[in-house]
């Protein structure tokens, strides 16, 4: 075996880019591979196709190490380890389609030379299951635990690496766990089942704390607390920690959604109704309605209103809008006959169309220009930073709100310039 292990990667979306590019910059050539000649060849040309920072320019410095290609026998002859980073949506059973993964075990049955090294998220029981229809094929379970935004620190940084292995396929682990040696982070060596449950526990206990945080917040308006003091008093206590109490208008996103529908509905079929995932779902969606009863108490009806949202993308650092905030509340505003503009710095034009007739705008100043209200959606730096005494106060119309969905703006400072300001929980 060469020093420097070469891997394989099946699927380059986010999570399959993220992970070859940083491969190769731990020195390992990578071969990765995606159905689609298109994007392989854009890739090839040091293209990539997603906002998140720091990756484009890991790809250009790793250029000779990374190939891209669409043939499934390139990547077969020169690697061993195959990282699977195809996609698994929910299925309108609220089940995760497995399809793609299936394809890929599929083009890979028979070898025994090879191990599928799963990063895809997959319901808890699907390593056992393939391993059950194919025989002796290498499977490690290693799920990723990346964060959109800062997923290259992620990856270099982790809090820790899970490795899920059944007997038989413990040298694969071995090999894997070798991969992540020069990171120094904790390696948890576990069974298959576990591992996977490791990655849809952990992502609905963080929506499980924003669910939490939010309720708090909503009962703190009601009583006259702060949340963001509640949170800072509580986040010191160690068993709690400080992270993800930051409560807001709801999460989004392409996991913590599918996840939470995921793991409940997995619970469902097993016999188990787990009822503390129905109330997280809920309490989000309500809370993404919850800006309308806002404005309303402020603006009256909102007939004819013109409301600016700040932020489509789900959280800043990414143009990603799956599940965001700002496409529930575009289409309740506009229910409520509201005339709606959006501006987002980066993941402008990426919402297939999913906000309606809303009216993209070139800047924020744009979109606030003439507006009865505005709902900071998306806590973007500029936002912050714009003139709010000075121009916004001048362009948006008299008497206007701003719903701080974030609670990320200087809030003495708006209220100081005349704006009826309300943020989430204080
Ligand atoms: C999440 C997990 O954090 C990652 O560990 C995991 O690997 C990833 O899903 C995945 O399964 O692939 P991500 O969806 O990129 O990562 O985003 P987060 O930073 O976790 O934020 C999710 C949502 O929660 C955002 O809408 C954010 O605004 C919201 N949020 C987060 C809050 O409302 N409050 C908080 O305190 C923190």
């Amino acid at each position: 075996m060469p020093e420097k292990e070469p891997i394989g990667v099946i699927g380059v979306g986010w999570v399959g880019l993220c992970t070859a590019a940083c491969f190769a910059e731990l020195g390992h050539e990578v071969v990765a591979r995606d159905i689609l000649p298109d994007k392989v060849e854009s890739l090839a040309r040091g293209e990539v196709p997603i906002h998140e920072p720091g990756l484009s320019e890991l790809v250009r410095k790793n250029a000779e190490r990374l190939h891209f290609t669409t043939s499934m026998d390139e990547v077969l002859e020169r690697t061993r380890l195959l990282f699977c980073c195809v996609d698994t949506p929910p299925t309108y059973s609220g089940d995760a389609d497995l399809s793609r993964v299936e394809r890929v075990i599929e083009e890979l049955a028979g070898s025994t030379d090879h191990a599928i090294v799963m990063k895809s998220t997959v319901p808890v029981g699907t390593g056992r299951s393939i391993r059950r229809r194919h025989e002796g094929l290498g499977y490690v379970s290693n799920p990723e635990f990346l964060k959109e935004g800062t997923a290259v620190k992620d990856f270099m940084h982790p809090d820790r690496v899970v490795i899920g292995a059944e007997p038989g396929a413990e040298a694969f682990a071995e090999r894997v766990a070798a991969l992540y040696e020069p990171l120094g982070a904790p390696v948890v060596r576990t069974d298959v089942a576990s591992a996977e449950m490791i990655k849809l526990a952990s992502n609905a206990f963080l929506a499980t704390k924003i669910s939490f945080i939010n309720e708090i917040a909503n009962v703190s308006e009601e009583l006259g607390a702060d949340v963001t003091e509640v949170a800072r008093g509580m986040g010191l206590d160690d068993r709690i920690g400080d992270k993800f109490l930051r409560a807001g208008i709801g999460f989004g996103g392409s996991c913590f959604p599918k996840d939470v529908s995921a793991l409940k509905q997995l619970a469902g079929n097993s016999g188990y109704h787990f009822q503390l995932l129905t109330a997280v779902i809920e309490v989000n969606e309500l809370q993404k309605r919850r800006t309308v009863g806002k404005l309303k108490k402020h603006l009256g009806s909102l007939v004819g209103r013109e409301i600016a949202l700040l932020g489509i993308a789900f959280k800043p650092d990414t143009d990603d809008v799956r599940e965001a905030t700002s496409l529930v509340l575009a289409a309740r505003l506009q229910g409520e006959g509201a005339n709606v503009r959006v501006y987002d710095p980066v993941a402008a034009g990426n919402d297939s169309g999913m906000l309606g007739g809303a009216r993209d705008c070139a800047t924020a100043l744009d979109a606030l220009d003439g507006a009865h209200g505005a709902v900071l959606v998306t806590e973007w730096p500029e936002f912050a930073e714009l003139d709010w005494a000075g121009e916004v106060r001048e362009r948006m119309a008299e008497s206007a709100v701003v719903v701080d969905g974030r609670n990320f703006l200087d809030r003495e400072a708006l209220r100081d310039a005349g704006f009826d300001y309300e943020g989430i929980g204080r």
